[in-house]
């Protein structure tokens, strides 16, 4: 019975007029006791399902109701009215799912994101999370293609893992043991987690790069895609606990080859969902700039969203040293008068989002890529550059967002990746496997993690991350 089902999108988007069809959705409008907006899913676009009069009985005609899911079939005919070229004329029409229109959260009119990300069961029927989720599928695909097309193995590192792969301290514990205090204790009063289901302690992945080097050393051109933990405690628009990231790595790149390849790759991607998801990107569009309208004039964005991505497919970025962003910023309006919350006095300081977002959308008006970081704020594993005090790390940085992309050529020579955990304290012993790819054939070799939700915050014009993902993880929000 199902498998006779159209699919709306083809319905609007074929040429062909006056043949029969059965569609399939969920009821978004009802006028006039006789014209239905029906929608699947598989556009945002509503099929008009025109029900005569007389057709059906006064029971059936109160149950097509907004959030009903109905069958109908019928003739697919030229449509009278403007807003649509065709219309479903329907014979029968069959009530699958009751929807009671005084309960069901969505009405149709505009509601909030905030009520929506409370009702994250319900948004994906609406227009906005419907052209957001297709989007954001798209571009999962697109990473697919694009490492497909250029040959490299997709590997899927673990999620439980025993190590820090970024030092930071910021990890979720998987453990089994009781939580009452009663879980086996060491002489000193520690927990021994020799008794734990791994037999030692383990936590959620914060990224896969550690098992994406093993494997590059191996297959030279490898990347991960799956899903990413921290455990930091960063109530903002830009993080997530738990979230998607996709880290290629690759032998025989050095820092340069790195940038071209995740120049390369953002760019692929975005003009991928551009040419698929036309009409969704150019509703999101739509939408931006309806809410653009209501900001005072000094904080609009500027650019529309479509203009945006244009601009960043057919421009490159720019690079530049951290330390000659740091001059910049420095000297920058907004730091002599005191605009910016954490002032850049000196090198040698972490950058805020702040300071990026300056660089990116007040000075350089485009995506940046800041290369050769001090080896301070950095991660472990990135490689040490020549003068010692810098490391061969690039982030990009992207408009309205910041950060999005972290990555580095790493320290292939085991002397001095032992001498910097050392330095940084990361236990060694824990991470023997990693320093045996140091021992046994090393080659220089470079990766980066993109953080997947930020890309479709960028490519979607969305302002806050956590409507992006379809169920947000965050401090005190675990919910769906
Ligand atoms: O800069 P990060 O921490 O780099 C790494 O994890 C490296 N091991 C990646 C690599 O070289 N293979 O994270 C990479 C990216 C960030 O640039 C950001 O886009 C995203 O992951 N990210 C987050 N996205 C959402 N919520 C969070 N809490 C995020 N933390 C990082
Ligand atoms: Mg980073």
């Amino acid at each position: 019975m199902f498998n006779i089902r159209k699919k709306i999108y083809s319905v609007l988007q074929s040429e062909e007029v006056n043949y029969k069809a059965t569609v399939m959705g969920w009821v978004r409008t009802f006028r006039n006791n006789q014209f239905i907006a029906l929608n699947d899913g598989s556009t945002n676009n509503n099929l008009q399902v025109v029900a005569a009069l007389g057709l059906l009985d006064e029971s059936v005609m109160k149950r097509i109701t907004t959030g009903a899911c109905i069958k109908v079939t019928g003739e697919v005919v030229a449509s009278l009215g403007k807003a649509q070229r065709v219309e479903l004329k329907a014979d029968s029409l069959e009530i699958l799912g009751d929807s009671d229109s005084e309960k069901f959260p969505l009405q149709p009119k505009k509601h909030s994101l905030e009520f929506l990300r409370e009702n994250a069961h319900i948004r994906f029927r609406t227009n906005t999370f419907g052209a957001i989720f297709r989007v954001r599928h798209s571009l999962a695909f697109a990473i697919h293609q694009f490492f497909n097309d250029r040959g490299f193995v997709y590997m899927h590192t673990p999620i439980i893992t025993g190590s820090d792969a970024e030092g930071a301290g910021e990890m979720f514990r998987v453990t089994t043991l009781p939580l009452d205090g009663s879980a086996p204790k060491n002489e000193d009063g520690s927990i021994n987690y020799k008794e734990d289901f791994f037999g030692k302690s383990t936590n959620l992945t914060v990224s896969g790069q550690l098992e994406g080097e093993l494997a590059a050393m191996a297959f030279a051109d490898v990347y991960t895609f799956g899903p990413t933990f921290r455990a930091e405690n960063s109530n903002t628009t830009r993080h997530l606990a738990e979230f998607w990231m996709i880290e290629p790595e690759v032998a025989f790149n050095d820092l340069e080859d790195n940038m071209n390849l995740a120049e390369e790759f953002i760019k692929y991607i975005i003009k991928y969902a551009m040419d698929k998801n036309a009409e969704d990107l150019a509703f999101l569009s739509q939408r931006l700039e309806e809410e653009e309208k209501q900001k005072p004039l000094a904080e609009r964005a500027g650019m529309g969203l479509l203009e945006k991505l244009n601009f960043v497919v057919n421009n490159d970025f720019e690079r530049l040293t951290y330390t000659e962003a740091i001059q910049i910023l420095k000297e920058s309006s907004h730091n002599k008068k005191k605009k910016f919350q954490y002032l850049i006095e000196e090198w040698g300081a972490d950058l805020q989002s702040e300071h990026e977002r300056y660089l990116v959308e007040k000075h350089f008006k485009k995506p940046v890529i800041l290369t050769d970081y001090p080896k301070d704020i950095k991660s472990f594993y990135m490689r040490m550059n020549d003068d010692g005090k810098t490391v061969a790390a690039m982030d990009i940085l992207a408009p309205g967002i910041g950060e999005i992309v972290g990555g580095s050529q790493r320290e292939e020579r085991l002397d001095k990746l032992l001498q910097r955990m050392e330095e940084m304290n990361v236990p060694a012993v824990e991470l023997d496997f990693y320093l045996d790819t140091r021992r046994f054939g090393a080659c220089p070799h470079a990766g980066f993690g993109l953080g997947f939700e930020r890309l479709v915050l960028f490519v979607t014009g969305m302002t806050n991350i956590r409507d992006v993902i379809p169920f947000p993880r965050y401090p005190k929000s675990a919910a769906f």
